[in-house]
């Protein structure tokens, strides 16, 4: 599997640990899009590139932090195609992958430790959409 990630200054640190453990995983291949340190930069940018690498197909899934990750969830949903589910707990990952076939993850590095941020990416990267149902109501959304 091909996952992008991104940050801004707020989520850097997250990212940073998010990124190590997905390459510690042996399984996937990480695309790392910035930004690179703690310097002030605006989300916008690293949520919409991280969005049209998943939404071209170059990326199969996405991962983004901000602060709060609402932000950066936000501009990632603004391209088509993406459903970037922020979450702040493990379950919440799990649902947002069963219910939601999420193809991105937003998270908050001002919100969560790392230990918690790794659970989530591990419970986003391996938990499977349950179709039926949720299907109906992703199609809705798409228009
Ligand atoms: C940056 O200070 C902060 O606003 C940003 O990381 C994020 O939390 C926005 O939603």
């Amino acid at each position: 599997m091909k996952i992008a990630i991104a940050c801004d200054h707020g989520g850097f640190e997250l990212k940073e640990a998010v990124k190590a453990y997905l390459e510690s995983r042996g399984d996937v291949e990480v695309t790392d899009l910035g930004t690179n340190s703690a310097e002030s930069v605006d989300y916008p940018k690293y949520g919409r590139a991280c969005a049209e690498a998943v939404a071209s197909g170059e990326a199969d899934r996405g991962i983004v932090c901000c602060g709060t990750g609402i932000g950066i969830s936000i501009a990632a949903n603004k391209v088509k195609g993406i459903r970037c589910g922020l979450c702040t707990n493990v379950e919440m990952a799990e649902l947002t992958r069963k219910h939601n076939n999420a193809n991105m993850l937003a998270m908050g590095g001002r919100i969560i430790d790392e230990e918690t941020g790794i659970a989530i990416t591990k419970a986003f990267l391996d938990t499977e959409f349950e179709g039926g149902r949720h299907q109906r109501r992703i199609d809705q959304i798409e228009g």
